[in-house]
């Protein structure tokens, strides 16, 4: 039974090569009466068709997307059995609404239509939808998709920050993470906020994103350092093509690393660099410096790239580099993290982003806050990539308050910033 207080979010998330749709039921304000749990999820991972571009591919992210969206909602939506209300024919003037909107969305409006007419309205309260940062075209799809059902079903939009949403996600309590099936069907999950303080520091590592951010109160972010050019998952990913893996890059990595650690085997590559780890403390200089908390991955790339170019690489090679590689990049991020938590007196560390995944990086981070009796909030490793319920979960908390947006004035912002 539906709680009166509690709120039905739907999540779209398209800001990258995932497709995801989700339902969620949550109550309570930001603190310890907070409940939420999954009622429907459904997700398409694109990967592998960007596999062969070794990168996401924006004009097939937005192709993708506009393909699964109707599918992902009917499945998303059958799997929480939500009730259709009411009848399920579209007026004149809703059919006029629709061409508007999906003008620039063909294959979409051609899904859409026949859905809407079978499906009728569904119970939700707000349509919590990714508007940046990410791939315009992808995000544009996303945010259509949530304007063509927000003008049929008289809902209400919140436009969410990505980013945000992977903070949120990694301050829920979802009880033990090993349970979770597969997040691609039937996410029986639940959970509360974790245990925390603010100030909290949130380390965002993703596929197009390396920040530092000091949050003193849910909703306010301060960027304190970020990459100068690639990104954490970006470098995994060129790093995987050079070593002639897949895509994504990441988990490639972390599991030959993982095998040449497990395998004892001597690391026959020369050290790669640790770029910008002793870039100027700033304790006791009045203040951070800036560059402090900033990062760099292309050098590193480069210098894998002079280890691997024009030579045999055999696989004994190929794991050295992997790990010499994970060594390097989890090296900068945990220094650079633990700086900035005694500058900043952070209680506790969040990380969030598809890196976040990655088994050394979070027992690394792990075992040096605990040395320090700082607390650390890690998402479930397979809510870590982009997913819907990171979106829902974030856009609840802003419905709550009423921030809604006017669909009119609602757009993508691919380099959408945080604070
Ligand atoms: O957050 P996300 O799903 O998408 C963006 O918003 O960018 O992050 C995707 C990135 C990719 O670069 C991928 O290689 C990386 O996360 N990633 C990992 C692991 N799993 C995914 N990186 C390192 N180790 C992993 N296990
Ligand atoms: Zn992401």
């Amino acid at each position: 039974m539906r709680h009166n207080l509690a709120m039905r979010i739907l999540g779209i998330e398209t800001s990258c090569d995932e497709t995801a749709v989700c339902l969620i039921e949550a109550e309570g304000d930001f603190g310890p009466s907070f409940k939420w749990k999954v009622l429907g999820n459904a997700l398409i991972s694109q990967a592998a068709l960007h596999a062969e571009f070794g990168g996401v591919f924006p004009n097939l992210a937005k192709r993708e997307h506009a393909k699964n969206l109707v599918p992902l909602l009917e499945r998303a939506l059958k799997e929480s059995s939500q009730p259709a209300v009411g009848g399920g024919q579209l007026t004149n003037s809703q059919l006029s609404t629709l061409n508007l909107i999906l003008e620039r969305e063909p294959e979409l409006h051609a899904s859409l239509i026949p859905f809407l007419k079978h499906r009728g309205k569904s119970d939700i309260d707000a349509i919590a939808v990714t508007y940046g940062p990410g791939l315009e075209p992808a995000l544009w799809v996303g945010i259509n998709f949530a304007k063509a059902l927000s003008a049929v079903w008289d809902i209400p939009i919140v436009a969410v920050n990505h980013m945000e949403g992977h903070i949120v996600l990694s301050l829920m309590d979802t009880g033990n993470t090993e349970s979770h099936s597969n997040v691609l069907q039937n996410v029986r999950m639940s959970g509360r906020l974790a245990d925390f303080e603010f100030p909290l520091l949130a380390l965002l590592i993703s596929g197009g994103h390396t920040e530092l951010i000091l949050s003193k109160s849910f909703g306010t972010y301060e960027l304190i350092g970020q990459t100068r050019d690639d990104a954490a998952g970006e470098a995994f990913d060129k790093v995987a093509r050079l070593l002639g893996l897949g895509y994504p890059g990441g988990p490639e990595i972390s599991r030959l690393a993982a095998e040449s650690r497990r395998e004892g085997i001597p690391l026959h590559t020369p050290a790669l660099p640790r770029p910008m780890l002793h870039a100027p403390s700033a304790k006791g200089s009045g203040g951070p410096r800036e560059g402090n908390f900033d990062f760099s991955f292309s050098g590193l790339k480069t210098a894998v790239r002079r280890l691997v170019e024009d030579k045999e690489v055999s696989d004994e090679d190929r794991m050295g580099i992997a790990r010499e590689f994970e060594d390097a990049v989890t090296e900068v991020l945990l220094t650079k993290t633990l700086r900035a938590v005694d500058v900043y007196g952070a209680n506790t560390v969040v990380v969030g982003g598809g890196v976040s995944a990655n088994t050394y990086i979070r027992s690394s981070l792990s075992s040096q806050l605990e040395a320090r009796s700082s607390k650390l909030l890690l998402p479930p490793p397979e809510l870590a990539t982009d997913n819907a319920i990171m979106i829902a979960l974030a856009g609840y908390f802003h419905a709550l308050k009423k921030e809604f947006t006017e669909p009119s004035e609602l757009a993508a912002n691919g380099s959408l910033k945080l604070g």
